[in-house]
């Protein structure tokens, strides 16, 4: 355990593994006759842990029990034979529990050690991780919320605000590795701990990344604020054609790319903030009446807003948006599908985790005076954070906001 400690420390980028582990007793010259196990299976845990896949984080550092790596095996088993199957087999620590067999020392309750396996029995249907991990109770029990474009502006504000008021883990994302450090080096310089990782919302690889990260270490996440996004300044002049598609990715479609890597991973009690504007909502009042209409319809569906979104994007490249309804917004249009897919999302999640009370909502910061929002801007940046982080701490067991637009910490008409 020194050893990998020192490994993780010393070479953080070289993925190497170390662990320790038990064969189980063995029947060899040491063991004697009477060890239940041959050879061949005593060998099986410590073949397991030499052929850990390339890219695999855990173990390291463990000591890893026979029936821990069997576990293991058996998953990875079950996933090549029963691939359809969605069976998710685990292995797990409950920690140092207060039972016959640890004494009364143990600093936790039976309760308490119930946490991780009732956690990883109840895995929602439809999960796919973890499957074929050790779980350990203290990573699963520690909360983490994470925040994208959490360098500056905004989000760097949220960050600051949950480092005082969120009880567990707060990640700064950033695109910019160096930019994203620094932002969580400031933090630190004012007494607030924080972490970082690398988060480009536009980059598919590093959302995925990210995603298995959460999954790897928290076993999921228990609050998403979406707050990473662009705007052209009204001078720039940058055709609209390109306007369009550019913010559209980044603010529509890759903050969708996000929410489906990580919405799976957003554990019950989960709270997800889309951090979208009022700009949306004149930009849906300023469309035509039948597109205002499927905007606003709940019968609306991801794939169709998909469609509509990327219909908008091929009607400003060919300057036919305006005679087919869209008004003469990139950013507000990339906001008014933001939030409808808010909406879409809230509905599913209600719809397939009923049981999870899981709150997912978009919301209006105001106008705030970051390089986005200009020196203009009535709000600080502390005072646009107010709402998204007031929907990302909403209390345990809440029923609502969920599927609305949010503003000054009131629901809006959409
Ligand atoms: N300011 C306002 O008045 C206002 C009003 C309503 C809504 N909003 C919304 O609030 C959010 C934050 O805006 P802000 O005013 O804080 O703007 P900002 O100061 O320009 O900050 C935007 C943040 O998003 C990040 N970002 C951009 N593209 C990204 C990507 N592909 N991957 C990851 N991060 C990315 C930026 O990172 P880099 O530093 O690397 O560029 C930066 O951290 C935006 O969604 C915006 O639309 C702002």
């Amino acid at each position: 355990m020194i050893l990998a400690r020192r490994l993780s420390k010393e070479r953080p980028n070289d993925g190497i593994l170390l662990n320790a582990c038990c064969p189980g007793w063995v029947r060899t010259d040491m063991a004697g006759p009477k060890a239940p196990k041959s050879p061949e299976e005593g060998a099986i845990t410590p073949v397991y842990l030499a052929l850990l896949p390339p890219g695999a984080a855990e173990p390291h550092g463990k000591f890893v029990s026979d029936k821990e790596a069997l576990s293991m095996i058996l998953a990875r088993r079950l996933s090549k034979e029963r691939p359809n199957d969605g069976i998710l087999l685990n292995a797990c620590c409950p920690g140092w529990v207060r039972t016959d067999m640890a004494g009364p020392k143990a600093p936790k309750s039976p309760e308490e050690g119930a946490i991780t396996p009732v956690y990883l029995a109840l895995l929602p249907p439809g999960a796919a991780e973890p499957h074929g991990k050790f779980v350990s109770d203290k990573e699963m029990s520690t909360r983490v919320a994470v925040v994208t474009g959490g360098n500056k502006g905004l989000g760097l504000a949220i960050v600051r605000a949950l480092c005082g008021q969120f009880q567990g883990d707060v990640y700064l994302t950033a695109r910019d590795y160096g930019r994203g450090q620094e932002a969580v080096e400031a933090l630190a310089k004012e007494g607030l701990k924080s972490f970082f990782q690398q988060l480009d919302i536009d980059d598919l690889s590093s959302i995925t990344t990210a995603a298995a990260f959460f999954r790897e270490k928290y076993g999921g996440v228990d609050v998403l604020i979406n707050n990473a996004g662009i705007a052209f300044k009204n001078a720039d002049t940058t055709p609209f054609a390109v306007q369009a598609e550019v913010t559209l990715k980044t603010n529509f479609f890759s903050t969708r790319d996000v929410l489906t890597h990580f919405l799976p991973l957003v554990k019950a009690g989960g709270r997800v903030v889309n951090v979208s504007s009022f700009v949306g909502v004149r930009t849906l009042n300023g469309c035509s009446p039948e597109l205002q209409q499927r905007f606003r319809s709940p019968e609306l569906g991801e794939e169709q807003l998909l469609a509509l979104m990327q219909s908008f994007v091929e009607q400003a490249q060919r300057g036919e948006h305006l005679q087919n309804g869209w008004p003469q917004t990139a950013y507000g249009v990339s906001k008014t599908g933001l939030t409808a897919l808010s909406m879409i999302l809230a509905r599913r999640l209600s719809k397939e985790r009923p049981n999870d009370g899981i709150l997912l909502n978009a919301c209006c910061p105001g106008w705030v005076g970051t390089e986005m929002g200009g020196s203009s801007a009535p709000k600080s940046p502390e005072e646009g954070a107010i709402t998204p982080v007031y929907l990302a701490l909403l209390p345990p067991g809440a029923a609502e906001p969920h599927g609305k637009f949010v503003s000054d910490k009131e629901v809006q008409t959409w």
